[in-house]
């Protein structure tokens, strides 16, 4: 039996998101139906409906969310109805070159989307990061359910799919902050402040946040920065210098996926330091770096995808710091709306008024 449930779609570049009817089948072999309850704004949907990842419009956008699984397909083990689940968008195949060198993270079977969603006149839907998720309901590969404590809030578990997930894990997982680092982040949006949590968990001794918005520097001393640089108004470069005794920071990770930032962060760095790219660039974005200076600098270059996390294996564990309050994940929060409001929620995060719009269902 296949379900109408109200969603929200991306359905040409640059056009306002609107909300219509979904159709979503039951589960086949693997795949599991998610009552979806919370979802967060993440930039990565805003980046869909501006065609900056692709052009298989129209997309159904959501993709950091958690919820209850209504219904398992016929073969599926581990996981029942009644499950409350954050979504993943890394479901590890085991089965990849990647996971059989024992490097599941790299796993390639990233995007496990079933495109069997459509509108009501049968136009496949393209669900963001194989997710889906500003819907009532979302068809999902088993895989992709992570089971975890239900004590926690949807509105805050579902974070973890994510943005905030990204931002941790770059600085724990990527990067491997450890005690004692020094640490710039550039770009405090969600994904930003969460590696500025993560590195602050981590023992970092200095944790430098960098934006162009004051307000977002405010924010991200919430989070544990210990010292904040408006690049808008000083060069973010001499700035962390200065504050690192004239050597840059042991790890420096940007948050926002632009050229100049980029630049910035990896001059940024002490020399054979750690730069970790978070930020997605858009197809057109071009670096250009004299080829002496990467060589002669030294270090560590990496990009961080979803935060090297592994879902099974990160998602349990934050939940539980979540709820024994050492990691306050409630924080990113800025406010909680409805599946009608995801185009003003993107202008709010154009402006810089929120950290996290998250929508409740
Ligand atoms: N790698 C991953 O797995 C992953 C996962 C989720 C999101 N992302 C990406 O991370 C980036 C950040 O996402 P977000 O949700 O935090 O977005 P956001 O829009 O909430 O935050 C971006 C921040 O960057 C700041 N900023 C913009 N231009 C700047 C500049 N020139 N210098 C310094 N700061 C500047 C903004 O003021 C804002 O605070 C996006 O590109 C998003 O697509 C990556
Ligand atoms: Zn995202």
């Amino acid at each position: 039996m296949a379900h109408e449930v109200k969603g929200v779609i991306a359905s040409a570049k640059g056009a306002p998101v609107s909300v219509t009817t979904v159709v979503v089948p039951d589960p086949g072999p693997g795949e599991a139906l998610v009552a979806i309850q919370a979802c967060g704004v993440c930039h990565t949907d805003l980046h869909y409906r501006e065609g900056g990842i692709g052009e298989d419009f129209p997309y159904l956008l959501g993709h950091e969310a958690a919820g209850v699984v209504e219904a398992v397909g016929p073969d599926v083990t581990g996981l029942s109805a009644g499950d409350f689940v954050i979504l993943n968008w890394r479901a590890v195949c085991g089965q990849c070159r990647a996971c059989l060198r024992g490097r599941p993270w790299y796993c390639f079977a990233t995007h496990n989307a079933t495109q069997k969603m459509t509108l009501t006149d049968g136009t496949p839907l393209s669900p963001a990061l194989g997710i889906g998720a500003f819907a009532e309901k979302t068809l999902v590969a088993a895989g992709q359910c992570t089971k975890v404590n239900p004590a926690i809030k949807p509105e805050v578990a579902g974070l973890l799919g994510c943005g905030v997930m990204a931002g941790l894990g770059a600085a724990l997982n990527t990067a491997g902050v450890t005690r004692g680092d020094s640490v710039a982040v550039i770009g405090c949006g969600g994904v930003g402040d969460a590696a500025i949590l993560g590195s602050s968990l981590a023992g970092a001794r200095k944790i430098i946040a960098v934006d162009v918005d004051d307000r977002k520097l405010g924010w991200a001393r919430q989070f544990g920065a210990t010292d904040t640089v408006n690049s808008a108004s000083a060069d973010p470069v001499e700035a962390i210098r200065g504050l690192t005794d004239g050597n840059g920071a042991d790890v420096v990770i940007e948050a926002v996926g632009r050229p100049e930032t980029y630049r910035q962060a990896f001059y940024a760095r002490d020399l054979a330091g750690t730069v970790v790219l978070v930020g997605v660039p858009t197809p057109q974005m071009q670096l250009e770096l004299p080829l002496l200076d990467v060589f002669g600098r030294g270090g560590t270059l990496k990009s961080s995808w979803y935060g090297d996390c592994l879902p099974t294996r990160d998602f349990p564990m934050l939940v539980d710091l979540h709820l024994q309050g050492r990691l306050p994940l409630e924080k990113f929060v800025s406010e909680t709306i409805s599946l009608d409001d995801i185009e003003e929620a993107f202008t709010k995060m154009q402006r810089g008024e929120v950290l996290r719009s998250v929508v409740v269902l």
